[in-house]
């Protein structure tokens, strides 16, 4: 679609919401309880989904460029990578390409789950990027030590949530054949927390609680981004959120019909 400009519609810059595909929007709906006065932009990098295979070096590339389009485009207040795959590759360059803008961040939830663990098993359920970041091990490292952390990179996960949402058949063997591995037992103990590191991955949660062998937690970072991101969006006195302002912008440009109504769903013109 054409992208309106913002200015003039109530004075207040965006928000710019980024990820891969779908995923995003996971956390969109809880940036948007928290900002309720600010339009939303939700930038689907469709063209270059799934983002889990992606070689490093061409993938940080791809996303410096697409910011460089973005920001001159858009002029957002600030800008949510609401992808794992993303700001664990690319976020430091971001924040050095672009010293101006503020990007808040999404990076695996393995710090709250250490803190919760009550059986010193996690698991973190992630695309084959997000676990081979030196970000992810550091991660481990710093707070999580004291626990045996099991990464699974799952290859198909993002792309069964797309098509689950969108009303697609996903069998339940081959969501289990993803997430089996997520679950432990070690000397009587059992994996009691799944830090689901993939932005696509709440809108399954019900699905996965289903079908897991046993009940654990399924740690969902999207209302902490959210939080973090309206403490970096100023409040403005009696703002009202913009009419019928967000919309979707899709790289492909030529999303599919089931993508634009998922959209329409979700308050987005795409
Ligand atoms: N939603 C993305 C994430 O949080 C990744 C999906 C993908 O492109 O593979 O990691």
């Amino acid at each position: 679609m054409a992208n309106p400009k913002f200015e003039g519609v109530n004075g207040l810059k965006p928000v710019l919401m980024f990820d891969s595909g779908i995923g995003g929007l996971t956390v969109l709906r809880e940036a948007r309880v928290l900002i309720p006065e600010r339009g939303f932009i939700y930038v689907a990098d469709d063209a270059g989904f799934p983002y889990g295979g992606w070689e490093e070096e061409a993938l940080t590339a791809r996303i410096l460029d697409l910011f460089e389009n973005l920001l001159a485009t858009h002029d957002p207040e600030i800008c949510v990578i609401a992808c794992n795959t993303a700001f664990t590759l690319a976020g430091a360059a971001l924040r050095e390409k672009f010293p101006h803008m503020t990007f808040v961040g999404t990076v695996p939830a393995i710090k709250p789950a250490a803190e919760r663990t009550r059986s010193g098993l996690v698991s973190v359920l992630a695309t084959p990027g997000t676990v081979k970041r030196a970000y992810t091990r550091d991660l481990i490292q710093s707070f999580a030590s004291q626990c045996h952390v099991r990464l699974v990179g799952s290859p198909d996960l993002a792309r069964m949530a797309e098509s689950y949402i969108r009303g697609e058949t996903v069998t339940d063997a081959d969501i289990l054949t993803e997430i089996g591995p997520c679950f432990m037992e070690r000397e009587g103990a059992k994996t009691d927390i799944v830090v689901l590191a993939c932005t696509h991955y709440p809108f399954m949660a019900n699905v996965f609680r289903r079908l897991a062998p046993w009940p654990v937690d399924w740690l969902d970072p999207a209302e902490a981004i959210a939080r973090q991101a309206r403490r970096k969006v100023p409040l403005v006195e009696g703002a009202e959120h913009p009419d019928s302002y967000d919309f979707a912008v899709f790289t492909s440009g030529n999303p599919d019909f089931a993508t634009r109504r998922l959209m329409q769903g979700f308050g987005l013109k795409a």
